[in-house]
C-alpha cells in the first residue's frame, strides 16, 4: 500500500473528465447479459468494482468484450445464464455482489461469492431475506456474510416486498430476481432511492410501473419474464466521483473547474443541493438526457460556505457523499449537522467513525452518535497536518486527499489502493487541475 501526502494548493483550474457512473455500469453489464443480442456500452467505468462484475458475467457464460469503441455484451436472454465454474471474486464490490445475488437466485445452480475483507464484513441478510422468500436458498457465513453460496431455482416466485431501509441495492436485487419470476414483483421503498435499475429495465423493454406512496416512498412493480432486447447505451459521468473535484474547487482558493457530462438524476443530486444551500457556486449547464438519464455540465467556483442542517430526508440522494460533504463542512463557517446516517456504518468502512477520526487528524472538531454527525467548521482552512487511516475505503481516501488541498498543513492518507475500486484516474485528474499529491512511500499498517 502507498501513503499519499496532499499538500495545500493555491488554486485549481481546468476541465475534469470524470469516469462513468459505477451504479449504471454494473447494471448495464448485467442487463446486457440478460438481454437478447448485442448491447454496446460507451463510457463504462473501468474500475476494479465494475471489472469484477464484467468477470462475473463472463463466468455466467455471457460474452463481454472491450473493442476500441467501448464495451460489447452479447446476452443469453432472461434465465439463460450458465453455472459459473469458479467462485465469483467480487473484490470490494457491494453493488455487484448484491445485484448478482438476485440474478443467481433465479438460476437452477450454485453460485459462490467471495470478496475482500471489507466486503466480507458487509451485511447480506438484507438481500438474503427477500431472495429466500422468493424461493432461493442461500448458505452464508454467520451474520449473513460473505463468502456465501446462492442455490437458485428456475421456479422463483414473484413477491411484494417492503424494504426496511431505503436501499437501491436491495431493491435492485429483488427486481433482477423478479425479472425471472412469472407475474408481477413489487418492491415498496420507504423513501426513493436511486432508480437506475428501473430506468434501464424500461430501456431494455421490460414493463415497470412506479407510483408514489402516501408516506413519501415509492412502489415499483415489474412484470416478470419479458424478453429484453440488446441496445446502445451511454453511461454518464458519475456524480459521486464528480463530488471530489467539485468540493475541491469550492474549498481551494481562486478555483474554477468545469465538469462535463455529469449524471444529474434527481435521486443522486443531494450533495449539489446541500452545497448550493451552503453557498456553493455551482452552475448546472447544458441539461440533456442520455440513454434515459439526465446529464449536465457543472461549472464550480471557489465559494465561502456556511454550515447547514442537512435534512434526513435527503440522505438517500447523497448516501455516498457524506465523506466529501464532511470535507466541505470542515471549511465552512458554523456547525454542520447531519442525521439519519445509520447506513454509513455498513458501507465499505464504518464511514461515520472514519470521518470523525479523519477530521480529528485534520484538527477539526467533530461529534458523532449512532446515526448523526456534527462538524464545527473552521470558517476557512482547517489546520491539517495529521495522518488519516482510510480503512480500505475509496471515498474516505479521496475525501481526505481533497481536504488536504484546503488545509494549512498537508494531510496524509495511509493507503491509496481502494481509490482504484471506483475512480482509478483520480490522482492524475486532480493533479491535472493543480493538486499536489505526493507519494510518500509504503506505509506500515
Ligand atoms: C448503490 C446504492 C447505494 C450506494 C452504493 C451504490 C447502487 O447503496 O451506497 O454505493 O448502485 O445501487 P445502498 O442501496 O445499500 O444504500
Amino acid at each position: 500500500m502507498t501513503a499519499i501526502l496532499s499538500h495545500p494548493v493555491r488554486r485549481l483550474a481546468g476541465t475534469a473528465r470524470v469516469p462513468g457512473d459505477k451504479s449504471i455500469s454494473h447494471r448495464a453489464l448485467m442487463l446486457g447479459g440478460l438481454a437478447v443480442g448485442e448491447t454496446r456500452i460507451s463510457g463504462l467505468l473501468e474500475a476494479d468494482d465494475v471489472l469484477a462484475t464484467a468477470a462475473a458475467m463472463r463466468q455466467f457464460g455471457v460474452s463481454v468484450t472491450r473493442p476500441a469503441d467501448g464495451w460489447c455484451v452479447i446476452g443469453r436472454g432472461v434465465g439463460g445464464l450458465i453455472e459459473p465454474s469458479r467462485v465469483l471474486d467480487m473484490g470490494n464490490a457491494g453493488t455487484g455482489t448484491r445485484l448478482l445475488m438476485g440474478i443467481a437466485a433465479a438460476h437452477p445452480f450454485l453460485t459462490f461469492f467471495a470478496g475482500d475483507e471489507s466486503l466480507q464484513a458487509r451485511p447480506m441478510g438484507r438481500v438474503i431475506a427477500p431472495l429466500a422468500a422468493m424461493g432461493a436458498t442461500i448458505h452464508a457465513r454467520s451474520g449473513g456474510r460473505l463468502p456465501l453460496a446462492v442455490e437458485g431455482t428456475a421456479d422463483l416466485l414473484p413477491i411484494e416486498y417492503r424494504l426496511p431501509v431505503a436501499s437501491a441495492q436491495v431493491k435492485s436485487a429483488i427486481l433482477l430476481a423478479g425479472l425471472h419470476a412469472p407475474g408481477a414483483t413489487t418492491v415498496i421503498e420507504p423513501a426513493p432511492s436511486r432508480d437506475h435499475t428501473e430506468r434501464l429495465l424500461a430501456g431494455f423493454g421490460a414493463s415497470v410501473e412506479v407510483t408514489a406512496t402516501a408516506d413519501g416512498g415509492r412502489r415499483i412493480t415489474l412484470e416478470g419474464q419479458p424478453e429484453l432486447m440488446g441496445r446502445t447505451l451511454v453511461v454518464p459521468a458519475d456524480p459521486s466521483s464528480a463530488a471530489f473535484p467539485l468540493v475541491a474547487a469550492l474549498i481551494v482558493p481562486d478555483s474554477r473547474v468545469v465538469l462535463p457530462g455529469i449524471g444529474i438524476n434527481p435521486l443522486r443530486v443531494g450533495l449539489i443541493e446541500t452545497l448550493v444551500a451552503m453557498g456553493g457556486r455551482i452552475a448546472i449547464e447544458n441539461r440533456r438526457v442520455e440513454s434515459g438519464e439526465p446529464v449536465a455540465d457543472l461549472v464550480v467556483e471557489t465559494s465561502p460556505l456556511n454550515a447547514i442542517d442537512v435534512p434526513a430526508a435527503r440522505v438517500p440522494a447523497m448516501i455516498d457523499e457524506f465523506p466529501i460533504l464532511a470535507a466541505a463542512a470542515a471549511c465552512a463557517r458554523g456547525t454542520t449537522r447531519m442525521q439519519g446516517l445509520a447506513e454509513l456504518r455498513v458501507k465499505e468502512s464504518d464511514r461515520l467513525d472514519a470521518i470523525a477520526r479523519g477530521l480529528g487528524a485534520a484538527g477539526v472538531r467533530v461529534r458523532t452518535g449512532p446515526d448523526w454527525l456534527e462538524i464545527d467548521g473552521c470558517g476557512g482552512p482547517p489546520p491539517g497536518g495529521g495522518g488519516v487511516n482510510v480503512h480500505f475505503d475509496h471515498r474516505i481516501a479521496m475525501a481526505f486527499l481533497v481536504l488536504g488541498m484546503a488545509c494549512r498543513q498537508p494531510l496524509t492518507i495511509d493507503d491509496d489502493r481502494a481509490i482504484a475500486t471506483s475512480f482509478p484516474t483520480f490522482i492524475s485528474l486532480m493533479t491535472g487541475l493543480g493538486a499536489q499529491l505526493e507519494t510518500v512511500g509504503t506505509a506500515a499498517c
